[in-house]
């Protein structure tokens, strides 16, 4: 099995590196400046603070490099995003989802024997603690799936206390492996509890995503038939979800990890914050739009309104902070798309006509031309996999299935990095200056 480099590299960055130099308020600093592989360098700002006594401000993150990394690149000026270095079309459409979970894990595509070998190991961890099936028991059956994924996801780090030791790097294997076998069993033990079926256990004869698909909608009443075109999408789907550097739940894995918390908690801190409607929960809010929109006569009044500041709306699956050009996620999401509803005989999808008008009227707008306002993967996944079946609040649980392999690729990466440290941000302060406690009858 390939083995991770250490992300930081000290003799190649010594060579990518050069001096750059920061005037403030008259005083020059030496600033390192470190050269990426592809894409923009860095000035190190790290001691900053101690040569300066300023901090550097930056809400938001849309300046600042977090860490150093090896696992995916974005160059949202041109729509391009690589896994390892590989465009995600050609892994989307060539590869399968396990496939981009080992290249994102280890580094480089897996032969075939490291393939079988990656397989089998995934498959032997698909199955639940026993216990574990009354923990679901606990949840009102109308809870949120994304609630139930935060609560049992976090659950795990109590039943598999054999892979929580964050030092020792086999222990960190397994609890990687555990958690991109089990998610899918995890996200279907949710839906179902919520639809009131029985559990389905997972079937290790089936690929990843049948598997899913077989635990999600087959019933022992009768026989699921299993369609290979829809498999192939959720397949495609996962992959074109499973990672995308430094975005808000990544980012809070990481700092999760950095206080030394086990993998188990970190993951379900990220699936927490892929909850947002500004991240996970947009395909969800984009689905909701369309419904709501209902047919293509209505489109010229929402646009009117998107445009409009004094009313918060916002085309949603439309925008990005990182892509300034169309999402290269997207083109990938329509296609699939298509032969979903192509496979399903449902071609005339109304709503499948209304996304396709409104992005072409939004297209040809000079508002979203000029800020560069582009469909993004989310406008054409909740169509998608509305059709394959699942309901709305399950939109968001699947993108965290998918995600759980960026989420403990990028998590590993840091524990690895010598550098690493505790996450710990600081602040620009304005608030009161010190004053004296008053009693309370004074006040
Ligand atoms: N509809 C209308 N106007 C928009 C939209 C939109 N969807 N997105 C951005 N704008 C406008 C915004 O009003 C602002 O205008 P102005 O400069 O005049 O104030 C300008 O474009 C820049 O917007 P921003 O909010 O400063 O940009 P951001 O980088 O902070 O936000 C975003 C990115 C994705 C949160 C935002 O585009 C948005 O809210 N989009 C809709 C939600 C959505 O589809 N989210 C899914 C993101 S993709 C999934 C993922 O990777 O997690």
């Amino acid at each position: 099995m390939t083995s991770i480099q250490s992300p930081v590299d000290e003799s190649n960055r010594a060579e990518n590196s050069a001096d750059g130099k920061l005037t403030v308020e008259g005083s020059t600093y030496d600033l390192p400046i470190y050269k990426s592989s592809i894409g923009p360098a860095v000035v190190d700002i790290s001691r900053m603070y101690a040569q300066s006594d300023m901090f550097t401000y930056d809400p938001g993150f849309t300046s600042t490099a977090s860490c150093e990394s090896k696992i995916t690149y974005i160059d949202g000026g041109n729509g391009i995003l690589l896994y390892r270095g590989y465009p995600i079309d050609q892994l989307a459409e060539n590869g399968n989802f396990l496939e981009s979970c080992y290249l994102l894990l280890y580094g480089d595509l897996p032969n075939k024997d490291q393939f079988s070998d990656f397989e089998n190991r995934i498959t032997r961890h698909t199955m639940l603690h026993e216990q574990m099936h009354s923990f679901y028991k606990g949840f009102r059956r109308d809870a949120h799936p994304m609630a139930i994924m935060v609560g049992v996801v976090g659950a795990l780090s109590a039943f598999y206390h054999d892979s929580t030791d964050i030092n020792d790097p086999v222990q960190r294997d397994v609890a990687s492996l555990r958690m991109i076998a089990k998610m899918p069993t995890i996200a279907a033990m949710a839906y179902k509890y919520a639809i009131g079926q029985p559990f389905v256990p997972p079937q290790n004869s089936l690929d990843y995503s049948a598997n899913f698909l077989n635990m999600c909608f087959s019933v022992p009443a009768e026989e699921y038939k299993r369609d290979p075109v829809l498999a192939r999408a959720m397949d495609r789907i996962f992959i074109l979800h499973a990672d995308h550097e430094q975005n808000a739940s990544t980012s809070t894995v990481r700092l999760a990890g950095s206080s030394g918390a086990n993998p188990f908690a970190c993951i379900a801190a990220g699936i927490a914050c892929l909850w947002g409607p500004s991240h996970g929960g947009a395909n969800e809010a984009a689905l909701s739009m369309l419904e709501e929109i209902g047919s293509v006569e209505h489109i010229p009044e929402y646009i009117k309104r998107a445009k409009d500041k004094s009313d918060p709306f916002r085309l949603m699956g439309f925008g990005h902070r990182v892509y300034k050009n169309y999402d290269p996620r997207a083109t990938v999401m329509q296609k699939t798309c298509h032969e979903v509803l192509d496979a399903l005989g449902a071609r005339d999808e109304p709503l499948l006509q209304v996304a396709m008008e409104l992005e072409r009227i939004a297209r040809e707008d000079e508002y979203f031309i000029e800020k560069k306002l582009y469909p993004n993967i989310d406008f054409y996944s909740g169509i998608t996999l509305r059709a394959l079946g699942f309901p709305a609040e399950m939109f968001t649980v699947l993108f965290a299935v998918a995600r759980t392999v960026g989420w403990i690729a990028q998590w590993k990466e840091m524990i690895e990095d010598p550098h690493q440290r505790i996450g710990r941000p600081r602040q620009l302060y304005t608030g009161p200056t010190q004053r004296d406690y008053i009693p309370e009858n004074q006040r």
